[in-house]
């Protein structure tokens, strides 16, 4: 099969198209045809070696395609079902194993591109506006990234639980597709001084009850300064760069506000929880409350390309790699 191997962890050049043997599935794995795989950033931190991986590996953990094979034990998924994933090592490729806990059937309404671009994303703005801060009517919520793979769902959702997103972006164009996700409010982030000051003014000098920060090291500081007392800062990503290590008497100063450092593997712990979020963000796709925005399409051999887009700021939305295309 085709697939993406790193050899050796660097910057996007280490992703090298290969020729590798055909996997097979073992007991409770499923074999499935790629039609699509997601890009992700955490595929980025795997790549460059700040999240080790053994070497070589083939990259990807999200994706969505065709059952070609079923090992033994592997439950009543069959072959010929579409189904989607987000934590199946190897999705750079044509084929991947997939455990069958983690593969998810896919709706018959649901096409296969929208259903490999929609989980990891998706689950992940499910579970913070949900679970992390269940956002009530009529409270006001900073979205970072507002444009983003996560940004665009996050202010979805959160709008359509009743809530004001204030959405942060770096260009005009992002503006307006965060505007159309929902976003009441529009900071260019890149544009101005002090962050928090802006969103006080917008909040009537209150703040927000919850920011939703995938950004990290060049937001944290506003991010803590823009929340209101007992506000919550889910800081669930690093896109500038990790934050460095923070003294918890800056919660106590903020108005005893709350700081998470959350994953979305903790938030689909189990095969049900799995199942329930994933059919939330099925359910929000088919009844038209919730958008997908594919922001690019590569053939795998472009995977590189992907990468250095998504690191440099050029994309919205959703990557998705086609293993097919050549
Ligand atoms: N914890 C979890 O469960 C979880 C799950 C999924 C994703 N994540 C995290 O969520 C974040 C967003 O992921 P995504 O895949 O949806 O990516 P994305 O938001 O589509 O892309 C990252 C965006 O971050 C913004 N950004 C600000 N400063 C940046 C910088 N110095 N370098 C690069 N980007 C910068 C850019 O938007 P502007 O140009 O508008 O600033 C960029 O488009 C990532 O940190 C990712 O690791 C976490």
């Amino acid at each position: 099969m085709r697939a993406i191997q790193v050899t050796e962890t660097g910057g996007p050049d280490v992703l090298k198209l290969a020729q590798l043997p055909d996997p097979e599935p073992g007991a409770g794995q499923l074999l499935v045809k790629v039609a699509a795989a997601g890009v992700n950033y955490i595929d980025t931190y795997h790549r460059s070696g700040a999240y080790p991986m053994p070497l070589p590996f083939v990259p990807g953990s999200e994706g969505a395609g065709t059952v070609t094979a079923v090992g033994p034990d592997a439950g009543s998924i069959a072959v010929g079902d579409r189904v989607a994933w987000v934590a199946a090592p190897g999705s750079y490729a044509e084929l991947a194993v997939v455990p069958a806990e983690q593969a998810v059937p896919v709706p018959a309404a649901v096409d296969t591109d929208i259903a490999a671009g929609c989980l990891l994303q998706g689950m992940t703005a499910h579970y913070l506006t949900v679970s992390v801060h269940a956002v009530q009517p009529g409270e006001t919520l900073l979205v970072h990234a507002a444009a983003g793979g996560v940004g665009l769902l996050l202010t979805q959702l959160a709008t359509a639980r009743g809530a004001r997103v204030i959405g942060t972006v770096s260009t005009a164009a992002k503006e307006k597709l965060a505007r159309q996700a929902g976003a009441a409010e529009i900071v260019r982030y890149t544009e101005i001084d002090d962050l928090a000051g802006e969103v006080r003014r917008l909040t009537g000098g209150d703040g927000v009850a919850a920011v939703f920060d995938g950004v990290g090291a060049s937001t944290f500081d506003a991010s803590l300064a823009s929340l209101r007392p007992r506000g919550m800062l889910a800081l669930y990503g690093a896109a500038s760069g990790p934050v460095p290590p923070v003294d918890p008497q800056r919660l106590n100063s903020a108005g005893s506000v709350f700081l998470t450092r959350p994953k979305l593997a903790d938030y689909v712990a189990t095969r049900k929880e799995l199942r329930w979020r994933a059919g939330e963000v099925f359910d929000a796709i088919l009844a038209g409350s919730l958008r997908i925005t594919i922001g690019g399409r590569y053939p795998i051999a472009d995977t590189a390309q992907a990468h250095r887009d998504l690191q440099g700021r050029h994309t919205t939305g959703k990557l998705l790699l086609l293993p097919d295309v050549r």
